[in-house]
């Protein structure tokens, strides 16, 4: 591998604290970085090398996975790391990084490779790139240079196309890594191998066969101490828009011809395109937003959003998001996906679950009394990470009464395997040059033109009213209405994934 400096823009920020550098020291450890390398944090801060030594290894102490972390190892990281204290915003400040990046890879002996981490405000990134093309740092002659962007990448659909272009002027696509952290987690990968290595799914993986496909990702957690940002931007920009359409494209994909590069990125993105367009009009009909309202869960009051720090009384900000959408070619033809997001729902679980059509001739009864349902799969991506297929088995004793049974799955069972933080799977792609897991412009562009209609439509709570649900529920009953009148319903699911998916204990 060749050796590189990692530059990370926003480094004293809570983003580079928390995942990249406890990322950055376990590619480390694993001895998956050369051997020298440097890291060279950039703020407005005046610290010198040593205080960001000294902060940063409290950090990893805090953060890194503790089979990962070792006092001996964390001594040696720490000699590759640096800080330089620059005013961002100011073009001329740039001449002096200039001089410490050449300082640092003559110290390295190497060519000006350069990856630019943006863990800054979105508001920075386009200026931070005129300033770096200013001076030259963007040019590839000696050396790659690659910039990694983190999410929100744009407000809505203009923005985003507006942001690729400021980009384009200084880089050319394949320099862009666009980050969306849902694409770095071990599980979501793994719905690839589930999908594409097993020949027993992939000819069910259909309208023939699948009935629908529910997408959940909750949060028990409120909106903490991120109100400023939360409360301009609100599920569907933090959530739907980015994360929940990587599932959802992961989840329909056709197979791809190869396992990398543009050969699953142009898959992706044809799910996107095929994604039936729903009108400003419409989005009442498909779309369902709550927010969350003050409530007791076991006995303790919990403010409701309106009332945390920093969040406008009146605020509409949705806290909640289901919707349903149909992708419309020959695979998907008339199967719903019904999405939902949410926070203080009564669980942190992100899971996919695959509704699979009942037999055409039911000859037996379910336990309960029920006719024999369908088969379930159900990709659980956190926590208790894992796959469980529920199918049917006969009732011990007198008649044919079925119940259904889960053939499960769970990561936790695999001892000799360390299963890497998504920051870490995704720093080490960028770092070799690797951009399949991350986001491609059309990509980005045609995942914010699918929510254009219903971001604009969140600005009319008369039309598309915002309701409240109590803190600690599963949100707001309008939301079961959507699978209902199609005659489904919502799982129920718990933190531990072999649960039965009805209401339970948390
Ligand atoms: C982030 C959102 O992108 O993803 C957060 O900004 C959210 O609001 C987080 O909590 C969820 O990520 P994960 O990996 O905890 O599911």
């Amino acid at each position: 591998m060749e050796k590189f400096i990692l530059v990370i823009f926003g480094a004293s920020g809570d983003l580079a604290w928390r995942k990249l550098m406890p990322a950055l020291y376990t590619l480390h450890q694993q001895k998956l970085l050369p051997e020298t390398f440097k890291m060279l944090g950039v703020g407005r801060k005046t610290i010198n090398d040593d205080a960001f030594r000294k902060k940063t290894a409290e950090g990893l102490n805090q953060f890194v996975p503790k089979e990962q972390y070792s006092d001996d190892e964390v001594r040696k990281f720490i000699t590759n790391i640096h800080f330089h204290s620059m005013d961002t915003s100011n073009v001329n400040d740039y001449a002096g990084l200039k001089e410490r990046l050449k300082e640092l890879s003559e110290s390295l002996v190497c060519d000006a490779n350069y990856l630019f981490y943006y863990a800054t405000p979105p508001t920075m990134y386009t200026v931070i790139t005129h300033h770096l093309q200013a001076h030259n740092l963007t040019c590839q002659e000696s050396g790659w240079k690659r910039v990694i962007i983190e999410k929100p990448y744009g407000h809505d659909l203009a923005s985003a196309v507006e942001l690729t272009k400021e980009l384009s002027q200084a880089f050319a696509e394949d320099q862009i890594y666009r980050i969306d952290h849902y694409l770095g987690k071990e599980t979501v990968q793994n719905i690839l191998v589930t999908r594409f290595s097993n020949s027993i799914f992939e000819p069910l993986w259909n309208h023939n066969y699948i009935k629908y496909v529910e997408i959940t990702s909750s949060e028990d957690l409120g909106v903490g101490s991120r109100a400023g940002y939360y409360d301009s931007t609100g599920a569907m920009r933090d959530m739907v828009q980015n994360h929940l359409l990587q599932l959802l494209a992961i989840v329909a994909m056709e197979p791809p011809a190869k396992a990398h590069g543009d050969a699953i990125r142009d898959e992706m993105v044809k799910v996107f395109h095929s994604l039936r367009p729903i009108k400003e009009e419409e989005v009442p009909q498909y779309v369902v937003r709550g927010q969350y309202t003050e409530s007791k869960i076991h006995g303790e009051l919990v403010k409701g959003y309106r009332q945390e720090d920093g969040i406008a009384p009146n605020s509409k900000t949705e806290t909640y998001m289901a919707m349903v959408c149909y992708i419309d070619n020959w695979r998907w033809s008339g199967v719903p996906f019904y999405i939902r997001t949410g926070k203080r729902l009564p669980t942190r679980v992100t899971e996919i679950v695959i509704h699979f059509k009942e037999n055409p001739h039911r000859i037996f009864a379910q336990k309960d009394g029920l006719t024999d349902a369908g088969n379930q799969l159900i990709i659980r991506i956190q926590p208790d990470e894992g796959l469980v297929l529920k199918v049917g088995m006969k009732v011990p004793g007198a008649g044919f009464q079925v119940d259904k049974v889960g053939l499960d799955f769970h990561y936790s069972s695999l001892t000799n395997h360390y299963i890497p933080q998504a920051y870490e799977r995704l720093l080490c792609d960028c770092i070799q040059g690797d951009s399949t897991l991350f986001q491609r412009n059309d990509a980005v562009e045609a995942t914010w033109n699918f929510v254009q209609p219903i971001i604009n439509a969140l600005n009319n709570p008369r039309k598309f009213p915002v309701y409240g649900y109590p803190a600690g529920t599963w949100g707001p009953e309008r939301a079961d209405q959507l699978l209902a009148k199609d005659g489904f319903e919502w799982r129920y699911p718990c933190k531990n994934l072999a649960s039965n998916g009805v209401y339970c204990e948390l």
